[in-house]
């Protein structure tokens, strides 16, 4: 497996499991029954922001969308977002994303990367987060609406970057 840049080609790849996570309700709040032109616009805008896929072969397993958190003053903190096709999760590829754009990132010169709406349900989420150095900086109650847990909080996580340390794990 790698991480590299999206291609177009690569988009009815990701679409399916785009949809299949939207769908279950637990971690994004994107609408539901997206078009798949319309999730693409959302999922793959172009620059400042960047799409990798995880690759095995000619199989994406997963996608990460990063860039700056916010233009002009805000555009030194990074933000991403990811997600990995339900049939490969729990074997590293959410992990090999997360690295990436740490790396990445750092070497862009971003001085922090900030994950705005982290659903505090999706502990297996939060739980690869911190263990890639992030910090729950607040949660915001009952800002998302889980389908299967009902008003959920939403982590605002920060990991600062302007230490040289890297997660190369
Ligand atoms: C969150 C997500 C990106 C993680 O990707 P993944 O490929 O499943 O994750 P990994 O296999 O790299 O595992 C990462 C960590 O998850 C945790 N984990 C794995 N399986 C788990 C399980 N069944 N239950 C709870 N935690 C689990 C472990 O802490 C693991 O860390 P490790 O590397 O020390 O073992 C993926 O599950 C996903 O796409 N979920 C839906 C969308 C989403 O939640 N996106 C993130 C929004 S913030």
């Amino acid at each position: 497996m790698h991480v590299t840049e999206a291609k177009a080609e690569h988009w009815p790849q990701i679409f399916p499991f785009f949809a299949a996570i939207v769908a279950e309700g637990e971690t994004y709040s994107y609408p539901d029954g997206l078009s798949s032109d319309a999730a693409r616009a959302l999922w793959m805008p172009g620059p400042p922001s960047r799409t990798v896929v995880a690759i095995d072969g000619d199989q994406v397993l997963g996608s990460a969308l990063t860039g700056p958190n916010r233009p002009g003053r805000g555009s030194h903190v990074a933000t991403a977002s990811f997600m990995v096709d339900p049939a490969v999760r729990g074997r590293g590829v959410g992990r090999a994303l997360g690295v990436h754009v740490l790396d990445r990132a750092r070497d862009a010169g971003y001085r922090g990367i900030q994950f705005n709406a982290v659903v505090e349900t999706n502990t297996r989420a939060v739980a690869l987060w911190q263990s890639l150095g992030f910090e729950i900086v607040g949660t915001v109650p009952g800002a998302f609406r889980s389908a299967s847990h009902g008003f959920v909080g939403l982590h605002v996580m920060y990991l600062d970057l302007t230490t040289d340390e890297r997660s190369t794990t």
